[in-house]
């Protein structure tokens, strides 16, 4: 397999499309949950109300198939790729997700990635944009990791997590 990493982000346009957000966002994570594993993808997805951005690992035709099949997607649009490069190892060996907000853990990404008035991919460089991510995914204790299974403890997570995103 010729391992991959493709990192990309868009808009988010969930909010313009007159469904509950929080149901939306579910909706993502559960299909990446459903169809990430047997594909053999990993990768990390972050949010705000205003972007998404997303790094997806595996073998690049499935992530290539993954990407073309989530590019048509109405819940967001604009797609900008960052990065579409081999790799030697993955970065998230858990499929995990992450609220680009502000907390104590969070903040000092900010600075060091210089979007300290928000989290803004379109003004950051690619290396920029993955380092942020990853960092993210690692540090913050809001994270939901793996599969989003849907239990009350992972919903209540995720709910807070879009009602301080859409704050
Ligand atoms: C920002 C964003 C990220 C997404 N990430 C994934 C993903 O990693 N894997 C996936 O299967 N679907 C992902 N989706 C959903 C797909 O676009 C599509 O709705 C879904 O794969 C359909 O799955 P199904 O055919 O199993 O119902 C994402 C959608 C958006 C808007």
């Amino acid at each position: 397999m010729y391992l991959f990493r493709l990192v990309y982000y868009s808009r988010n346009i969930v909010k313009t499309l007159g469904q509950p957000v929080s149901s939306e966002i579910k909706s993502i994570l559960n299909s990446a949950a459903k169809n990430n594993p047997s594909l053999g993808l990993t990768g990390a997805l972050i949010f705000n109300d205003a972007y998404f951005a997303q790094v997806l690992e595996g073998d690049r035709k499935a992530v290539t198939a993954t990407f073309c099949k989530i590019a048509g997607d109405p819940r967001h649009s604009d797609l900008v790729i960052m990065k579409a490069e081999p790799i030697e190892q993955r970065t998230f060996l858990r499929w995990s997700m992450a609220f680009a907000g502000h907390s104590d853990d969070i903040d000092p990404l900010y600075v060091k990635y210089g979007i300290a008035i928000g989290f803004n991919p379109a003004k950051m460089t690619s290396d920029n944009l993955l380092g942020f991510v990853t960092e993210t995914v690692a540090r913050d204790p809001n994270v939901i990791t793996s599969k989003f299974d849907g239990t009350a403890d992972q919903t209540q997570l995720l709910d807070n997590m879009i009602a301080e995103a859409a704050a």
